[in-house]
């Protein structure tokens, strides 16, 4: 059994303060992880008030690269110190977590199609560790290195390691319908689209769809949650919105 989990940027940093990782919600994620008997657990983070600040200072994003080496450092650079902060708590509760740098061990050819060294991730699975991922920069044929998010790692590794089950914990409880109650279950991309067409912000709007899109396409089940309900979902339950194509 093959569980991978991405804790959201926001869930375990403040957003607020630039650099700051949140050390109570961090300290919940990793007890949750801790306390949990998970076999087979890939950790996947995203930036929070990491990473981002720096990817925008040099422009650099998914589809924009650049050929910066210290800008594209700088990035990576911030992205690594928080997961060494994370790789470190969870070894501190005794999760025999290790990390996986995508920038070195990952590319994307031209059209932006990603290969990862995942043979790294699957020996360490395989041997007992909990490899711990992250939003990064990475390199790209003509052009530079670009910027990979947690989310795209998630979808790319789900199919490298055969998971059984995916997890998103962001800030949100899961998908909202119009009334702003959580769907529980989510099989066809039509089963929200009112829903997510009709939301306020285009941003979220557009974040949302699109998570749900990719994830319809995983060929695992997928759970959207929030934090409070980590320990359930690592316990086997299901949480918030269940995506499952
Ligand atoms: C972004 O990763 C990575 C960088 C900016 C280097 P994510 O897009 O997964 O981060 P969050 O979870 O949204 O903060």
């Amino acid at each position: 059994m093959t569980t991978i989990l991405k804790l959201g940027g926001s869930v375990i940093t403040d957003k607020e303060t630039p650099e700051t990782v949140d050390d109570d919600a961090l300290g919940r994620a990793v007890d949750a992880v801790a306390e949990s008997d998970v076999s087979g657990l890939v950790l996947v983070h995203g930036a929070g008030s990491f990473g981002h600040h720096y990817a925008d200072k040099h422009g650099v994003t998914p589809s924009n690269g650049s050929r910066d080496a210290a800008g594209i450092w700088a990035i990576h650079d911030s992205m690594r110190r928080l997961n060494d902060e994370v790789v470190r708590r969870l070894q501190e509760a005794d999760v025999p977590a290790l990390p996986v740098h995508p920038l070195s061990v990952g590319a994307r050819d031209a059209d932006s199609t990603l290969s990862l060294a995942a043979d790294s991730t699957a020996t360490m699975l395989a041997e007992g560790f909990v490899p711990v991922l992250h939003g990064d920069v990475i390199a790209q044929i003509d052009a530079g290195a670009t910027i990979i998010s947690g989310d795209e790692l998630v979808a790319h590794l789900a199919r490298e390691v055969d998971a059984d089950r995916v997890g998103l914990c962001s800030t949100v409880p899961g998908v909202y319908d119009e009334s702003g109650a959580v769907v529980p279950r989510i099989t066809d991309l039509d089963d929200v689209a009112d829903a997510l067409g009709g939301a306020e912000t285009t941003d979220v709007t557009g974040g949302m769809a699109a998570k749900v899109r990719a994830l319809l396409e995983l060929g695992a089940p997928a759970s959207i949650f929030g934090p409070d309900v980590l320990d359930g979902f690592l316990a086997g339950h299901s949480v918030g919105t269940v995506v499952d194509g």
